[in-house]
Parts: structure tokens; sequence; C-alpha cells
């Protein structure tokens, strides 16, 4: 999604706008473009396409100045033009970046034309500079000006404006669109994310809903929704900064993806003793363990996959009733709300416009408690949760989410024993075997990524592909639909997932030689069904791309593909079986000449609806 960068400091900041914008591409975006103040004036440079190309621009004709706002666009109203890159200007002197949806910005336009305004872009966003422009003719405080524009906007958003006048400084504001101030010597910065300003700072302020802020050289000025001012709490990131970082690796999503054991490790770490979970990782209200006797889990995306996994987990250990549903959807309807049911959040970024909008739904509901499993511990979601299981698995950079998912897993995992056992389901060896399992897990990830090589081969005979068919069984299938998922979203190639007795009931008609089944065979009561339905396919002339331990029994032959997975517990067979698909989607996309990390009209974060 878009993404905001800006600064006010004692040096030219032309460099730590570009940079902030570099660090920013991982979000998604078309176009990009920067506005530089100083004293001949504020003038922008805009491009479509990567940052480079802005950059480009700033190596042929240079922008210096010490105040400057900067933008990643990801287009909502208006195509990927020029014109519609921001910032967006009122006069030569006031421009402005957005991020998030305007809605009412139909209405504004209208009423800003009938006062004699000009439009440049299609965009919601332009709307909100000429507002301020306005507000500016009747109340000369810049700060006042940007808040009684405000005032008229529906929707969701985060600006930054820059006005050339003599009183040197940046507006921000953030209202359902993720905001940070970074704070410097004699030097403040804001972004949309901390990753913008790691090169600058490692001290930051997050804006809350409906804070406007001032940000000078010597200080930052925060007023609340109820316009008081505000000391928000300073924070220091704690991420390793090379995050940002390929290392050896040619793709953010390859490094991610082999980061998995440790990752994962990271996000055991603290929450087992010898045989037991630790319920002191829910904090210090893990009372509601015991009272809980329905879960409602809301998500998006790959983050919905882990969610639906969790489903069977815990009806299976805690024998409990627990629904799985897309936030989108959550958040529209009616909710049915049992008593004692707990509201469980799944997102990696905790910036998701859905999910935030379902835990606010559920809050006004009747709900035992709301948790967020979460990997950013900054974000909106984990601030606004009652309580926060944080997954620990460092930034993900690339757009297709990896090591994100498998430590959802680990910690939904580890959601599931803690209630399954403080409601007294589960026995204590019982408990010990699982917990013993979840400790080998970070070994056995590493062996199935030991099979890189073996599938970058097998991902050759994808190369010419339009589309394919995961199956699954059981806990597989949510499995199967995350598979396909990272295959359409990175390779572009069409796919879908089915629960492998849904076979005969429609899909087996679109299967032929053309069409590529992949399917994770794990080694449990329904192999044999499972084997069964390979068999139809089989006869039908499909080419069947198998992926299971050596105990299943099957091998490569005519028209089947076998890779070996690791022979592992059963439980942790869904978080296992899950490396070899991600391995598989980036090798397709490797072939395919896609932009892994970046692939086409997608965001990292979804930050509006
Ligand atoms: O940050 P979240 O986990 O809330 O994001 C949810 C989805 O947008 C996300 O999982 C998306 O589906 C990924 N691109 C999947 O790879």
């Amino acid at each position: 999604m878009c993404g905001i960068v800006g600064a006010i400091a004692q040096r030219n900041v032309a460099k730590i706008l570009l940079e902030g914008l570099s660090r920013l591409e991982y979000r998604g975006y078309d176009s990009s473009g920067v506005a530089i103040n100083n004293e001949t004036g504020v003038r922008a440079h805009r491009a479509v396409g990567k940052v480079q190309a802005l950059k480009d621009k700033f190596e042929a004709e240079p922008l210096d100045g010490k105040i400057g706002i900067a933008h990643t666009r990801w287009a909502t109203h208006g195509k990927p033009t020029e014109a519609n890159a921001h910032p967006h200007f009122s006069g030569p002197d006031l421009a402005l970046v957005h991020n998030g949806i305007i809605e009412n910005h139909d209405v504004l336009r209208r009423e800003l034309k009938a006062k004699g305004y000009e439009f440049k872009s299609e965009t919601d966003t332009e709307v909100i500079v000429h507002l301020v422009h306005e507000a500016l003719k009747s109340e000369p405080n810049f700060v006042q000006a940007v808040k009684n524009a405000l005032e008229s906007l529906h929707g969701a958003f985060a600006i930054a404006v820059t006005l050339n006048d003599e009183n040197e400084r940046l507006v921000v504001a953030r209202q359902g669109s993720p905001l940070v101030v970074g704070v410097g010597i004699e030097e403040n910065f804001v972004a949309s994310d901390q990753l913008a300003l790691l090169h600058v700072t490692d001290q930051f302020i997050f804006l809350e809903e409906g804070d406007v802020a001032e940000l000078t050289r010597d200080g930052v000025t925060v007023w609340d929704k109820d316009d008081i001012i505000q000391e928000r709490p300073i924070s220091v990131f704690n991420h390793n900064v090379d995050a940002t970082d390929k290392g050896e690796f040619r793709h953010y999503m390859l490094k991610e993806i082999y980061e998995q054991p440790t990752v994962v490790a990271a996000c055991l770490e603290g929450r087992l003793s010898h045989e037991r979970v630790l319920t002191s990782c829910f904090g210090a209200n893990s009372e509601f363990l015991k009272q809980v006797e329905n879960v409602h889990i809301v998500a998006c995306g790959t983050s919905y996959h882990a969610g639906m996994v969790a489903k069977y987990w815990i009806e299976d250990m805690a024998n409990i009733p627990c629904t799985v549903e897309v936030a989108s959807e959550y958040r529209y309807r009616k909710v049915a709300v049992p008593k004692n049911t707990l509201f469980l959040t799944l997102s990696q970024s905790g910036e998701t416009a859905d999910t935030l909008a379902a835990l606010r739904m559920a809050k006004e509901l009747n709900y035992l408690t709301t948790l967020a499993i979460c990997n950013v511990p900054s974000s909106t979601l984990v601030r606004e949760s009652g309580l926060t299981l944080l997954t620990k698995a460092g930034a993900e950079i690339g757009v297709a989410s990896t090591k994100a998912f498998t430590t959802q897993l680990t910690a939904l995992l580890i959601t599931s024993i803690a209630i399954a056992a403080e409601k007294g389901e589960l026995s204590d060896a019982k408990q010990a075997e699982l917990v013993q399992a979840l400790r080998s897990l970070p070994a056995y990830l590493d062996a199935a990524i030991k099979q890189d090589s073996t599938i970058q081969v097998v991902a050759e005979q994808f190369a010419n592909k339009h589309h394919a068919l995961f199956l699954g069984r059981g806990p597989m299938f949510p499995i199967a639909l995350e598979g396909a998922l990272k295959l359409k979203e990175i390779s572009y190639i069409h796919a879908e997932a089915y629960p492998a007795g849904e076979l005969k009931h429609g899909p087996l008609a679109l299967v032929d030689e053309d069409m590529p089944i992949i399917t994770m065979v794990p080694h449990n009561v329904m192999l044999d069904k499972l084997k069964s339905n390979l068999q139809e396919v089989a006869a039908r002339g499909g080419e069947l791309f198998v992926f299971a331990d050596k105990d299943t029994d099957l091998h490569s032959e005519e028209g089947v593909t076998f890779t070996e997975v690791p022979k592992v517990d059963a439980i942790l067979e869904p978080i296992v079986h899950t490396i070899p698909l991600q391995l598989l989607s980036y090798h397709v996309a490797v072939v395919k000449g896609t932009d892994v990390d970046q692939p086409r009209n997608l965001a990292k974060s979804v930050t509006v609806e």
C-alpha cells in the first residue's frame, strides 16, 4: 500500500527521503514522488514505476532542501500516472502526501471546484490539499488549518503536509492508517512504518488514532483526537536492522524461507517448560484459558489460512467449537457471540484495515477477551487487543508471507495446547509429548529446507503451466490453500485448492495433462483415502506432484513426481509441509522471471479496505 516519508533536518533531506522510499518498496506501489521545501518554494519530482525512476530524475535535476515529504503510491483512485502520483499541490507553496481512502472525495471535489479550485489529478488525495489551502484563508495557523480541513474528511488516512512559509515545520495526521514519528537530534522524521527510517533513527513515537502532530527540528508536538496535547512515549526499535538486507540471498522471500528454523525457535523461546506450555506467555491475565468455551478466529489472506489450521487443533485438543472467518466478511455481518468466546485475530503486520475493523467491532460485542497473534509489537492490532502473543518472526519484507505463516502456526499450536491443558482436556503425558514435538520443530523445518535444490528442479516443470490444482485433506487443506495462494501471488499461475474429497464433486472435470496437481500427503489415517484420490487423477492423465514422507510408500513414476518431506509427529505436519510449497512457488516465480518480492498489484500491508 502507499507509503509516506517526511523529514525536517539541518541537512539536505533529499537522500534521506529517497532511501526511505526504497525501504518502503516492499509494501507494494506503482509510482512515487518527493517534494522538497526550500527558500525558492516547494518543488517536486514524480515518476511512474520503480523508485529508481525517481532517483534518476534527482540525478538529472537535483532538488535540495531541509524539509520534504515523499510517497510511494499504490493506485486506488486513478491510474498509476505521473499526474496521479503524490505529492499533490494546492498553489505553489502547499504540498501533501496521503495514505488511505477519502470516501466522500466526490462531494468535496464538487464543492472545491465550485470555489474555483482546479484539479490536476483523478485522486481522492487532491481534495485534502485544496481543503487545507481553503482553511488557511481563514486560519493563519498552519497546524490549526490542517485540523480544520481534516474535519470534512470521511475515511481512512495518514497525511504529511508541508507549507513554504517562515515557520519551518511538517504537519502530519493519522486516522485509520499507520504513521510513526522518527525522533532524531535536531531533526525529526515521519513514515508509514519504522523500516523507512532505520537509516536515520531508532527512536519512534507511534501516533494514535486521531492524532495530529507538528514536527520542527527541535521537537514534536502531538494533539490527540480531542485536541489535547499528549506526551506520547518514545520506543526504541529492537528488530535486527539487517532485516532490510538480503544478505547472500537473491530475494527477500528466499531469505525469509531460510530463516524459518531460527524464527520458529525464537517463537518457542520462553514459552515452553520441559513438559508444559507456559501460560505466562499470554501475560498476567491467562485466566481466560480456563474459561474459554468457543473461539472466533478472524484474519485475512495467509493469516486466515493459519487460522483454518488452528480450527483443527482447537476442536481436536480442547474439544470446544472454533470458527474461522475472513475479516472483510466478519466486519459487515451480525455475529452471534456465545458466552465465553475468545476473539482471536491473526496478522503479520497488525495494520490490516479489515482485521483492525473486525477487532474494533468485536470489542463492542460480548467476547470473553481479544487475543492478537501478531508479528509487529508496535502495531495498532497489538496496541488495541486485550492480550497479545507475538510471533517474533522479525521484519518480513517479501510480499508473499512465509516465515510469518509458520510462526503464526507455531503460536497457534502453543495457544491450542494451552487452552486444552487449562480446560483439563489434555493429560500431562500428552502435553509433554506435544511440547517435545514442538521443540523438534526447528530441526524438521531445517531438514525440509534442505530439499531446496530438488524442488528447484521440480519447479522447472511449471514454467509453461497456466493453471494448477492443490489438494489436501484435514489440516492439510488450509496448507493446500496457502500453497495455491503463494503460487498465484508470485508466479501469476492460476491456482485453486480443494479438500481432496471434493475432487469428484466438480474439479475433476478440469484434470488433464495440462493441469498439474500438487498434493501434500500426511502419514495419517487419511492416507489411504488420499491415495485413492490420487488414483482418480492419474487415471485421467493428470500430472501429479506429491510431497510426502518415505513411510507413505509413494515414489516417482510415470506421471508422478515424488518429493520427500521429513517424517514428523502428526501435529507438526501442516507446518513442515508448508516449506516445500513455499520453495516450489518461489522457484516457479524465478523460472517465470516475475518480480518475486514485489509481485504486481499487491501490497505488503493492506491498510485500506
Ligand atoms: O499483515 P496480515 O497478516 O494481516 O496480512 C494479511 C494478508 O494481506 C496477507 O497474509 C497476504 O495474503 C499475503 N500477501 C500473503 O502472502
